[in-house]
């Protein structure tokens, strides 16, 4: 038997990127709630224990905890942030709050003839996020990396106990993932045993585990985003196509092209689509509304609505409702693994369903992240240009139309997100971000065009990268790229006189406007 690493998840919003991270590095994990660890016994499974970080201060009473002494853990041990304080603290180091919180890029100098940075450089980039720091090594500990400040980055013991005060597991530490290689690799002595073909059977057990009947009726809602699509595929490739019904639903908030692609991409598949147009209810039920998150739930049941309809037309008694919720569209709503995360914004996905539900939901990619989903695709031969399609929330141009949202407002943003993403793919630039569009802010603003004075709407422009949406970086065009597309979508767009190009990363922002 193959035995795991588990991870407990003391509530960070990046616990599931260490999973991610090793399951790139081609290794199994599970992912669970402290309180998962009921005795020694429990880690017999295990081959090591990764403690994720967490929002809290192990100074605090309230603090999450193990139920078992950590000394007394015979398993290699990596502790990450919160981690790295709750083993100092509990094996007698102290912890002391600081009034500068320290966040973001950080130098470290590495003690490279330590077996964790093997193959790392001696001064290197990592990510903080934290507000306490060690003061007091615990016993038997030395440090093995400090930031310039002097501040301790990363102890280890005898014992095989590692513990860094930053995170591995975000791309912005440079060399995390090889640090979480030498862990697992190095010291843990692990073998490969996980890859993307586990991807597609981890679907089929999924689908098996959770699925009772026989002849399931299946309802799969698509959105003609990556997720949906390879959702569909996926289920009919391992299921009864016969009881599969595939819906794709025009709430009005979608951009000019979606509807037409994904008729197109169903015709290729040779799967039957059902197109229900639900453009004037979705816009009229909006109509006032300007809170985020009303948004988010009100489209989030009108498609149960709407759903509801169309089962009802289809006379069946009992169905599953199959959805491409991601890992992230989970971890930013609610707290997943049972850890501690603070609630960002809720997804419609997983937010706003109604109490009387007569279908069970299945959602087999809750556990992937959005590269993930595209290895799927690949591995079912999909189209390329499709699976490196940019993410488009499930919300839609709901949340991209801030203020009110009208017919109206929602062709002007529709006008403008063609222009501006045609232009990124005539001139190739589309691949160079990883998700770009454009917003419609609820602000006017006096310009002159011609002779005239216009007073008119407002666009701001945002391009990312990001590997998964986690953190996320702008996307560096040139500035003459930028204006060029500005001055196009102000010819082109009469209700639009100001384009904006947004230069926040995330943190601190978050990658949408709403
Ligand atoms: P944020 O704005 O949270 O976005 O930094 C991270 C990624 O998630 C997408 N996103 C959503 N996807 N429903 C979705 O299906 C939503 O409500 C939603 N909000 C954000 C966003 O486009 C980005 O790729």
């Amino acid at each position: 038997m193959i035995k795991s690493i588990l991870i407990i998840d003391f509530g960070s919003q990046y616990t599931h990127l260490i999973g991610r991270k090793i399951r790139e590095l081609g290794l199994f994990c599970e992912i669970k709630p402290p309180k998962y660890i009921k005795n020694i016994d429990t880690l017999k499974q295990h081959q090591c224990i990764v403690l994720s970080g967490g929002p809290d201060s192990v100074l605090s009473k309230k603090s999450p905890s193990l139920s078992i002494d950590i000394s007394k853990i015979t398993i290699p041990i990596l502790g990450i942030c919160y981690g790295f304080q709750y083993i100092s603290h509990e094996l007698g180091g102290k912890i002391l709050k600081t009034n500068d919180r320290e966040y973001g890029n950080t130098l470290i100098e590495a003690l490279k003839s330590n077996l964790l940075f093997k193959n790392t450089p001696k001064s290197q980039k990592v990510w903080m996020s934290h507000g306490d720091s060690l003061n007091k090594l615990p016993k038997g500990f030395k440090i093995i990396a400090k930031t310039k400040n002097n501040i301790v980055a990363a102890i280890t013991n005898n014992k095989n106990i590692y513990a860094l005060q930053f995170h591995p597991e975000v791309t912005h530490s440079d060399f995390g993932k090889e640090i979480l290689s030498n862990f697992l690799f190095k010291i843990c002595k692990f073998k490969k045993n996980w890859s993307s073909i586990n991807l597609n059977a981890n679907v089929k057990k999924y689908l098996n585990l959770n699925i009772n009947e026989k002849q399931p009726n299946i309802i799969c809602a698509v959105s003609g985003g990556v997720d949906s699509t390879v959702l569909a595929f996926a289920l009919s490739k391992h299921l009864n196509t016969k009881n599969l019904h595939f819906v794709f639903v025009n709430n009005g908030l979608l951009r000019k092209y979606d509807e037409s692609n994904i008729r197109q991409i169903f015709k290729s598949f040779k799967l039957k689509l059902n197109v229900i147009n639900a453009e004037n209810l979705f816009v009229k039920k909006l109509k006032n509304t300007k809170d985020p998150e009303k948004k988010r739930k009100i489209i989030g049941s009108l498609f149960i609505d709407v759903f509801n309809n169309y089962l009802k037309s289809l006379k069946k008694k009992s169905f599953y409702l199959a959805q491409g919720t991601l890992y992230t569209d989970i971890i930013e709503s609610t707290s997943y693994h049972g850890g501690k995360s603070a609630t960002i914004k809720s997804h419609h996905n997983v937010g706003g369903l109604p109490k009387d539900i007569n279908f069970n939901i299945i959602e087999p990619f809750k556990e992937l992240f959005k590269d993930e989903v595209r290895k799927l695709g690949s591995f079912y031969k999909l189209n390329k240009d499709f699976i490196s399609r940019h993410p488009f929330p499930g919300p839609g141009l709901g949340i991209r139309c801030i203020g009110n949202i009208t017919k109206e407002r929602l062709d002007t943003l529709r006008d403008v997100d063609e222009i501006f993403i045609q232009y990124l793919r005539d001139k190739h630039l589309y691949n160079l971000s990883w998700q770009a569009f454009a917003v419609l802010l609820p602000v006017r603003s006096v310009g002159v065009m011609g002779d005239e004075r216009t007073y008119e709407e407002t666009v701001v422009l945002r391009c990312i990268n990001s590997v998964d949406g986690m953190t996320a970086n702008v996307t560096n065009f040139p500035i003459e790229v930028l204006s060029e597309v500005a001055t196009l979508i102000i010819n082109k767009v009469s209700k639009v006189n100001k384009v904006l190009y947004d230069i926040t990363s995330k943190p601190p922002s978050t990658i949408e406007w709403e």
